[in-house]
């Protein structure tokens, strides 16, 4: 579990205030911490049912202000027809804005090394943008790609968002290029906001530098959401700004990591060859170090998968052929190809890129694809090249019940199905919790009392059933009484929670509801409402 001794309040910072902006300091010390914040509630209220409270900081303590998000809370809020629902959205949608982007400099400040060639090869040049997951004061690759990834749709017309999210991208990429095994990182140095440490002894090689680096926990998922970012901004505003030779630098090094993490335990000699990657931390849990010394367990020749010491959860893998990663990877290599190919030049690495999507994707299906025999063909969770697989899912992204949203499969799709039902089984799923007072997929690093909101979101983003939408997304809003998603709620208390402040939960719950504004405005606008749809 990530501690929540290591806090770091709003007031103890010398960052800047609302982007481009500098705040008087007297204001930004006044702005409470918002752990303690998000943990009470406050007005106004919503007056529906639940009475869900008002959750935004005050005005001049936000992190970062977008009118263009300002607009969207106001129209879909204005039109929503449940209350509680619709306060929900408007403390959620702005939640990272609000609260995470701990530093951001759209880039003027360097504009006296400006050159191309200069920005282009220095450290921390260009737009720069430092997210916090929430209550811990470090950035974790996977979560601050999914906390932007709502805002994505908006840049094309607030320029705020676009130098926002292309700063985040030339800052994940700096990351990346420092130090490509680790998961969480601390705020870059021209921010002067200082380093915390998260308190854990560690073993790791390769080693790091711990002013730069959180945690080092080596997740497949980290490197893919880096890819994630990038094309998903290409995707919405058709800019490659953030093409830079910095970036190309960060993507050689991911490619070295892949190289690396594909080598099998032992080699066609059959001889052992230790991994470059090992992790030993002293602890009594035994998801949060690794087996073998630091290793891991042992995984076969000659699958094509790429290995995974930790899942999204930071909790170790059993079988370091970790299914939901790699599928994701695969998809993002061939994006960034297309990427590559769309604006000309580096045909090469352009091919090399597509070439390992399209070889990666079907190890996936010709490994990860088992068979069950209660529900026929399905996704493993983790499979070790020796026969050996793990039928299971965590609430975390990348998951198997996530698999359309990662663009790897269509929600019709058969195999996909039978997974479906096998993980929203209790009998298929061991991590599928139930009790008197809440359901849904939960996993190792909370406990086996604690399901997770994201998973109920991630269920109806994977479905046009209105009845399975519904009762997700409303399970989910009479979990999240202090008018926030947690992370992982008590099956048996619902008032029972983890993490008042988790930004990531905030963001896939907007994007469940403008999704569902999009396709079935009725479900949450009313008979014959017209749908909602970013523009
Ligand atoms: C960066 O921020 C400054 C100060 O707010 C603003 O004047 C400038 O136009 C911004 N630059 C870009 C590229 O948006
Ligand atoms: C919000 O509603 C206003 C007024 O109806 C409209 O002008 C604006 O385009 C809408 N914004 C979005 C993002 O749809
Ligand atoms: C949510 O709570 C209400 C009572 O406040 C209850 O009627 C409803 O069945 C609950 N919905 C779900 C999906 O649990």
């Amino acid at each position: 579990m990530r501690s929540l001794s290591l806090l770091i309040t709003l007031t103890s910072l010398g960052a800047k205030g609302v982007a481009g902006r500098d705040e008087p300091s007297i204001l930004r010390r006044a702005c409470p911490d918002y752990t303690s914040y998000s943990s009470t509630g406050h007005a106004p209220y919503s007056g529906g049912p639940l009475n869900l409270p008002f959750q935004r900081p005050a005005v001049e303590c936000r992190t970062f202000a977008s009118s263009a998000v300002e607009e969207v809370i106001d129209n879909v809020t204005s039109r929503m027809v449940d209350k509680d629902m619709a306060q929900l959205f408007r403390n959620a949608f702005p939640n990272t804005l609000d609260t995470t982007i701990r530093w951001h400099t759209n880039g003027t400040s360097t504009a006296t090394t400006s050159r191309k060639t200069r920005r282009d090869s220095a450290q921390w040049q260009g737009a720069q943008t430092f997210v916090v997951t929430g209550d811990i004061n470090a950035e974790w690759l996977r979560d601050s790609t999914n906390q932007l990834s709502g805002y994505q749709a908006l840049a094309k017309k607030d320029k705020d968002l676009y130098n926002l999210i292309l700063g985040a991208i030339n800052t994940q990429a700096e990351f990346v290029i420092q130090s490509p095994y680790c998961n969480a990182f601390q705020p870059p140095p021209p921010s002067g906001i200082q380093a915390t440490s998260n308190g854990q002894k560690d073993t790791v090689h390769p080693a790091y530098e711990p002013s730069v680096v959180y945690e080092c926990k080596y997740e497949l998922d980290s490197l893919a959401n880096f890819l994630a970012l990038g094309n998903e901004f290409y995707e919405n505003t058709g800019s490659t700004e953030f093409l830079t030779s910095r970036w190309y630098l960060a993507l050689n090094t991911l490619l070295n990591v892949l190289d690396a993490q594909s080598q099998p335990t032992f080699n066609d000699k059959l001889q052992y060859v230790q991994n470059q990657y090992t992790f030993q931390r002293e602890t009594t849990l035994g998801t949060e170090t690794l087996n073998l010394a630091g290793i891991g367990n042992p995984l076969n020749r000659g699958t094509g998968l790429i290995r995974s010491a930790f899942r999204p959860s930071d909790d170790a893998t059993i079988l370091g052929f970790f299914i939901p990663p790699n599928a994701m990877m695969s998809v993002q290599l061939k994006k960034t190809a297309n990427l590559l190919q769309a604006v000309g030049g580096q045909a090469d690495l352009a091919s090399n890129l597509q070439t390992r999507g399209e070889n990666l994707e079907q190890a996936v299906r010709k490994h990860g694809i088992v068979h069950h025999d209660k529900y026929g063909d399905v996704y493993a969770y983790e499979v070790d090249g020796y026969g050996s697989r793990i039928f299971m899912d965590d609430a975390n992204v990348p998951s198997l019940l996530s698999l359309p949203l990662l663009g790897f499969v269509d929600k019709s799709d058969e195999v996909y199905q039978n997974t479906r039902k096998m993980i929203l089984d209790p009998d298929g799923n061991p991590y599928y919790l139930t009790g008197s007072d809440f359901h849904g997929i939960g996993g190792p690093h909370i406990g086996l009392q604690n399901a997770w909101p994201m998973s109920l979101l991630v269920q109806a983003l994977t479905t046009d059933s209105t009845s399975e939408i519904l009762e997700s997304i409303n399970l989910v809003r009479n979990s999240s009484l202090l008018g926030l998603v947690h992370e992982s709620i008590d099956v048996n208390n619902i008032k029972d929670y983890t993490r008042p402040w988790f930004a990531w939960a905030n963001s896939v719950f907007a994007q469940t509801i403008l999704k569902v504004a999009a396709e079935q405005p009725a479900l949450i606008f009313g008979d014959g409402a017209e749908p909602y749809v970013i523009s």
